[in-house]
């Protein structure tokens, strides 16, 4: 294993450096991929550390350290989506447990939780997170935990972690972050006392749109045990070439994120002054409703910008069908800007009223802004916003 010293790296070297196993073999630099289903015993009972690959593989060891590192976690599983992070999560709650979250989650979080968990006895309340006195008043004497997704999708509302996590220890709960939008590197829900991150490593950490995969990171002792035992006997762990595509993806994690912001701030200011757009989503404006708890809570604003569009004024196909950089695709956090509508495509499994309820209409545009040149992507929604 590589000689490594965590502590006292910068994100980037240890985005690069952790986790790395060197194939002693031939010395290679990186991370060998390890597609073995089994590994031989020595006798019975010794191993070299691996038997069975949903139980342990050595590239996918690699990843979880990178992760653990990342996230300043005491220990990461890499599974094979978001979603799996998730539902392994959902497997710490028994009948009669109830969970808090925004009402504004993932739509494929807030299907899980209404329509699968619910189904188990595990009941979950949608509040709006950004007002602690809703977190406080949906809490019951089932309530076990606090699932926090911050900034949330699709309009980028933040919710306070330290506010979520003083309530939560006033109630004996625990607290589970989705840090997927901005990433370990934006981030660090730990340092606010947070117990359990999960990541869509589909994002930002793998970033180049070809792998699908998810993170559970523990920060707190109490759920090592209980999390390893869940991640091995539900099998949602990643495989090792998935593994191995979210280790190449997440070693240039820092320089990405810098460059998916500095594009992000520079389109929403832009879009602040276009016509048909009514309103700007982006926690970097001056102008975001939680400006003041994003410069407090991020280190960086993220590469995701919402909006809404005047449909009177530009009909949605329209400025979709103007678009040439721009991918009409759901997902987010790749290099290549994407652009989405989440009325009928990522939060479609919500129903009509939840997702009014969460503020969102069938003009809400939501943009992935990938690294392409800053200038490129404007001039691409401009010709969507005002091409004839
Ligand atoms: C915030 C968030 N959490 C979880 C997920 C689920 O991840 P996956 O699609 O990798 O299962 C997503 C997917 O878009 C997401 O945006």
């Amino acid at each position: 294993m590589h000689d490594s010293n965590p502590s006292k790296w910068k994100p980037q070297t240890l985005a690069v450096h952790t986790g790395v196993y060197k194939d002693e073999a031939f010395n290679s630099v990186t991370t060998p991929i390890y597609p073995s289903s089994t590994f031989a015993f020595e006798r019975p009972g010794v191993t070299k550390g691996y038997d069975y690959t949903r139980s342990g593989n050595p590239t996918r060891t690699a990843l979880q350290e990178n992760l653990a590192a990342l996230e300043g976690g005491l220990q990461a599983w890499a599974t094979c989506t978001g979603m799996a992070a998730l539902t392994t999560i959902a497997f710490l709650f028994k009948p009669g447990d109830h969970i808090v979250t925004g009402h504004d989650i993932y739509g494929g979080t807030y299907r899980l939780l209404d329509q699968v968990v619910r189904s188990q006895g595990v009941d979950t309340t949608f509040v709006n997170m950004g007002r602690p006195d809703e977190v406080k008043q949906a809490i019951r004497p089932s309530t076990r935990a606090l699932l926090i997704e911050t900034p949330s999708n699709p309009l980028l509302n933040l919710v306070d972690i330290e506010a979520m996590v003083a309530i939560a220890r006033e109630h004996d709960l625990f607290t589970i972050a989705d840090n997927t939008f901005m990433s370990p590197y934006f981030q660090s829900p730990f340092a606010l006392g947070v117990d359990i991150i999960v990541h869509s490593t589909t994002k930002y950490l793998n970033g180049h749109s070809d792998v699908v995969g998810g993170a559970i990171v523990v920060g707190n002792e109490r759920f090592r045990e209980p999390v390893g035992f869940l991640v091995n006997a539900l099998g949602t762990a990643c495989s090792p070439f998935d593994a191995w595509l979210v280790l190449r993806g997440v070693k240039t994690l820092g320089y990405r994120m810098e460059a998916h912001e500095a594009n992000a701030r520079a389109i929403a200011r832009w879009l602040v002054d276009q016509p048909a757009v009514t309103r700007v989503y982006y926690p970097g404006l001056e102008t975001h409703p939680q400006h003041e708890l994003a410069c407090r809570q991020m280190r960086g604003f993220g590469g995701m910008v919402s909006f809404e569009l005047d449909l009177d004024k530009r009909p949605m196909e329209r400025f979709l069908e103007q678009l040439q950089l721009f991918s009409l695709a759901e997902s987010l956090g790749g290099v290549e800007s994407l652009v989405e509508v989440p009325w009928t495509m990522s939060h479609a499994s919500m129903d009509e009223a939840s997702r009014k309820q969460a503020g969102m209409s069938p003009g809400t545009v939501r943009m992935s802004i990938g690294i392409e040149h800053a200038e490129d992507l404007i001039g691409d929604l401009d010709r969507g916003l005002n091409g004839s």
